[in-house]
């Protein structure tokens, strides 16, 4: 099958790009004697999550307990579950550690570890718990200066069907650096910040079993990850606009595509519709501290190469492009295709129920998405 039997909007998937950007992160884990545990809210698929572990345990990390299920279900029973914890999902999550090996929570809030030890105590079980830690982000995690900071680890490990699983943190704020100078600093101080809280719990006589970091900005960018036990990038796998612009990868390392049809033209206001709009894409604005005109994804042509053209605006199911330039206006008619290379790769994916997986021209396979939560 080629592109051009696929229905649209449809999800592009290519397999080598896939693979090299795999391989390079599972290189930097093992150079970096570290453990590969990728965040897999980016894909939401077992054939991807398959190609970034091999040669590793298995291990993962997930955004909802539906992900989590949909994994154990697959053969991945050692995962992280990296949004705190809240009470109304005990139950869900002591169901599903039941069937894995081994399902960590996360948690920066002082009244929970009482609470879900009492759940666990209930179900006969051992829960592992990590403490988020607020290396800058500032969406979640206690700041490693804040006496909770102590406090919580203390009452996780002092729990009888707790374990304290150790510290970890994401470095989201690299989203809005805007150079490599920049990203490389802030990968530092994650990796500083977290390995000198280790070394301050450790002090006080616990035990830290795992530090664990990771964006794909930051671990693309750090020197070196000593003291660090493992990593969790997520969005390196596909790649997209956004961390192609702020220095991450090279463009034609970005591996996911959302295959469109144009469906209108006009040639006054020198505008082409496409059938993929902000269902098919997602309504991430993008690197725009760095492009402010990046709408909402690059136009390649089928093959991939650039138009230089950007979808300037959407609707449902409607993107918007402007075409100054008559030569490529005259390519874009009614029943053509172009690729659309998005903002955040991660909510385009999310979106749609499976991925096209393209090797060379040819598509080869259909890989399923888990979705809802
Ligand atoms: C807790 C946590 N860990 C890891 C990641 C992976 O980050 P990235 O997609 O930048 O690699 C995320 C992404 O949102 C996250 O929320």
């Amino acid at each position: 099958m080629s592109l051009f039997d696929l229905q649209t909007p449809a999800l592009v998937l290519d397999l080598a790009r896939v693979k090299r950007n795999a391989g390079r992160a599972a290189s930097l884990a093992r150079r970096s004697g570290v453990e590969l545990r990728p965040h897999v809210k980016t894909h939401k698929c077992a054939e991807i999550a398959r190609l970034q572990t091999e040669g590793f345990s298995g291990a993962l990390t997930v955004s909802t307990l539906a992900e989590a299920r949909w994994f154990a279900e697959r053969g991945f029973t050692d995962i992280t579950y990296a949004v705190p914890i809240e009470p109304g999902k005990f139950g869900q999550a002591v169901e599903l550690a039941r069937r894995c090996e081994r399902l960590a929570l996360i948690t920066d809030d002082p009244d929970i570890p009482a609470q879900l030890d009492e759940a666990a105590r209930r179900a006969g079980i051992t829960l592992p718990l990590f403490l988020k830690v607020d290396c800058g982000y500032h969406r979640c995690g206690v700041e490693p200066h804040a006496p909770e900071a102590l406090e919580i680890p203390r009452r996780i490990s002092d729990s009888r069907n707790l374990s304290f699983a150790g510290v970890l943190t994401h470095a989201g704020h690299s989203y809005h650096c805007t150079s490599q100078e920049e990203v490389l600093a802030l990968a530092r101080h994650e990796r500083d910040l977290m390995v000198g809280f280790a070394g301050t719990l450790r002090g006080e006589g616990m035990e830290v079993p795992v530090v664990s970091i990771g964006s794909t900005p930051t671990v693309c960018a750090v020197d070196h990850l000593e003291g660090v036990n493992e990593i969790r990038p997520g969005n390196y796998i596909f790649f997209d606009a956004f961390q192609a612009t702020l220095g991450s990868c090279r463009f034609d390392d970005c591996a996911l595509t959302v295959l469109a049809s144009v469906v209108h033209r006009d040639r006054v206001r020198r505008k082409v519709v496409i059938d993929a709009g902000a269902i098919a894409l997602s309504k991430d604005r993008g690197a725009v501290e760095l492009e402010p005109s990046c709408g909402y994804g690059r136009v390649l042509d089928v093959e991939g190469n650039e138009l230089n053209l950007r979808v300037d605006a959407v609707s449902q199911e409607h993107g918007q492009i402007r075409v100054e330039d008559e030569a490529t206006f005259e390519l874009l008619r009614v029943g053509s295709r172009v690729r659309v290379l998005a903002n955040h790769s991660c909510l385009t994916a999310a979106q749609h129920p499976y991925y096209n997986v393209l090797e060379g021209e040819r598509v080869v396979d259909r890989w399923e998405i888990q979705g809802g939560w």
